[in-house]
């Protein structure tokens, strides 16, 4: 398969720490063009990736005909005009997540590329990491019963710095402490990654969600403290518990719950179940060890390069992130009107 020739908008801290290095290793993509308002970094990035062509005007690199597909890794609010601007020039897209930062612009883009007849992918990553892959399979096989819920709990300390320099220091910015640039705070940034895990997993979306959030110490107008209960049309009822400001908070993995078995999201993997499955001892808990989970972006590159080809579907569709949007949007919203929030089935997809 010949290598798919894209071209990097954004090329701050995860396009230089985690994109370009997943590029190299997929090997089915090759950097031709790099964009950034600040030219030092399009340029450090090109010149990393071995890209001839760098500059600090999207349109500029969109229209490059040897450019087939855009990789946006910009602040939140960007990443639908560098869509719409890509697929007006026919180029396939992949954002960065979250797709919007609001339902009515994720569906611009998303009609937008099936007009134009491009790919639309979201780099959600957790779905291809090894233990979303075992999970699923063991969903599959049947060692929940009958999934009721799940609780995804993710309490940590984020440096203050983090707010405004990321985790590198590569770009100094504002944009995640502002509601109108980044859309929210630990739900958006962080909890987005989660919601479209168990998307996958559960393959079916919730029916309403209820979310209290709060700004508890970090200087920002986002949320550093959250806590979401959603229930699914498949009757589960999942939590959703996340702060950056709790301090010594110990690590805890998600678990899975179903009325035969739970799963436990660690590494090694664990589950319990009391049913008799090939390979799994029943009422005693198994344990499977992971390889790690380094090598998820780039096996996500490569299925969006074959997809490209049309060798493999697209991972993570648009339609698909539009689910996790919509339900960070009714989480907000849940606060705001101080009551749970219905949402309608696939409502106005794209
Ligand atoms: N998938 C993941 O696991 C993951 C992890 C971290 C960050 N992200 C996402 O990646 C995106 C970028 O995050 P980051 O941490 O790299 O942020 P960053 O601030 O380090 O980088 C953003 C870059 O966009 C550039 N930029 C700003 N305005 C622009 C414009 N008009 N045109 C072109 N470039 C512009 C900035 O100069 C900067 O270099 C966000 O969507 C974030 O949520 C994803």
């Amino acid at each position: 398969m010949k290598p798919v020739r894209v071209g990097l908008i954004g090329c701050g801290e995860i396009a230089a720490k985690d994109t370009l290095p997943a590029i190299q290793a997929s090997g089915r993509l090759k950097v031709v063009a790099a964009m950034d308002v600040n030219l030092d970094l399009a340029r450090d990035l090109a010149e990393k990736g071995g890209a001839a062509f760098w500059t600090d005007r999207a349109e500029t690199l969109a229209a490059r005909p040897d450019v087939e597909a855009v990789i946006v890794s910009t602040p939140h609010h960007l990443h639908v005009p560098m869509g719409l601007l890509a697929a007006r020039h026919g180029k396939h897209v992949l954002v960065e997540k979250p797709i919007a930062t609001t339902g009515a612009d994720a569906r611009r883009l998303i009609a937008a590329c099936k007009r134009k007849g491009v790919i639309l992918s979201v780099l959600y990553i957790r779905r291809f990491e090894p233990v979303a892959r075992k999970t699923a399979e063991l969903i599959r096989k049947g060692v929940l019963g009958r999934t009721t819920g799940f609780s995804l709990i993710s309490m940590g300390e984020k440096k203050e710095s983090y707010w405004t320099s990321g985790f590198t220091g590569r770009v100094v910015t504002d944009w995640r402490t502002r509601k109108a640039t980044s859309g929210g705070g630990f739900l958006m940034m962080n909890f987005s990654h989660n919601i479209d895990l168990i998307q996958s997993l559960l393959g079916v979306e919730p029916a309403s969600v209820y979310a209290q959030y709060d700004t508890f110490r970090t200087p920002v107008e986002v949320e550093d403290y959250v806590s979401v209960t959603a229930r699914y049309r498949c009757g589960a009822i999942g939590t959703f518990l996340g702060s950056t400001v709790c301090p010594g908070a110990l690590r805890v993995p998600d678990h899975i719950f179903g009325t035969h078995g739970t799963i436990v999201m660690d590494n090694p993997l664990r589950v319990f179940t009391r049913k008799k499955i090939r390979g799994l001892k029943p009422d005693e808990w198994n344990e499977f060890p992971l390889p790690s989970a380094r090598a998820s972006r780039a096996d996500f590159l490569t299925q969006f390069a074959k997809a490209v080809r049309g060798q493999a579907a697209p991972p993570a569709t648009g339609e698909e992130a539009l689910v996790s949007l919509r339900v960070i949007e009714a989480a907000y919203r849940s606060q705001e009107e101080r009551k749970p929030i219905a949402l309608a089935r696939g409502a106005r997809r794209s």
